[in-house]
């Protein structure tokens, strides 16, 4: 099977992390991964994999616009693959949180279902499937308002101190949906066609001499 390829978007470089752990999960089901930033100039055909992945992180509403411009030019490559479309935010944090009431998880999971249709209608791009997953909190570099605005978000269980980062992301989960999408790559290259025979060798009918078997 062709290799699967996983894009990232990121600011904070959570995101990366994720995106590591999307390209190990490929390789111990052994398959091939490769891994690049969606800022990279020029990625790759993507007719050369038999899956993609994309991560990006939501801030102030938003997907990262490199991440948006990637899906935007690459949406008629992608529709011909089975993909994944991975959004971490905070707000997915707060709409898993068990011990937040009822109405405010239920808050958290429509603003989250905003920023993914506002991302398929910017990119004009359907993933396959697309889902939110919880990110961190990495205060260290954000002043005291920021930092204030986005302990709101999350979870009570979030630390004080503000130099410790509090991650969110339920791991087992996200390993479930890479398996789920190694399962459908694996099935579609199964059933895909073999691929064209190489153009018959011409030299002999140029030069007179019948072509080399
Ligand atoms: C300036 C800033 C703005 C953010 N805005 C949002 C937001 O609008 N909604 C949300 O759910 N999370 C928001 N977050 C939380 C990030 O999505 C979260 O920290 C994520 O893990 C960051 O990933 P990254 O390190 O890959 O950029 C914001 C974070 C920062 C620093």
């Amino acid at each position: 099977m062709k290799p699967i390829l996983v894009v990232y978007a990121t600011r904070g470089g959570y995101t990366r992390r994720i995106a590591e752990r999307i390209a190990d999960r490929i390789r111990t089901l052994r398959h091939e991964a490769q891994i690049q930033d969606a800022r990279t100039e020029a990625l790759p055909p993507l007719d050369r994999y038999s899956a993609v992945v994309l991560a990006a992180s939501l801030h102030l509403g938003q997907h990262e616009q490199e991440m948006v411009r990637f899906a935007r030019s690459r949406r008629g490559e992608l529709a011909a693959l089975p993909t994944l479309f991975v959004s971490v935010s905070l707000t997915e944090a707060a709409a898993a949180d068990v011990h937040r009431p009822d109405g405010e998880r239920l808050e958290a999971r429509r603003a989250v279902r905003r920023a993914l249709d506002d991302f398929e209608r910017e990119t004009g791009w359907r993933p396959g499937k697309s889902v939110p997953v919880a990110g961190a909190l990495t205060e260290t570099a954000y002043g005291p308002l920021r930092r204030s605005l986005l302990r709101r978000l999350v979870t009570r269980d979030a630390p004080e101190e503000p130099s410790r980062q509090a991650a969110f992301t339920d791991w087992a989960a996200l390993d479930a949906l890479v398996d789920a999408l190694v399962g459908r790559a694996v099935e579609l290259s199964a059933t895909a066609p073999p691929a064209a025979p190489a153009p018959a060798r011409v030299r002999g009918t140029i030069d007179g001499r019948p072509p080399v078997p």
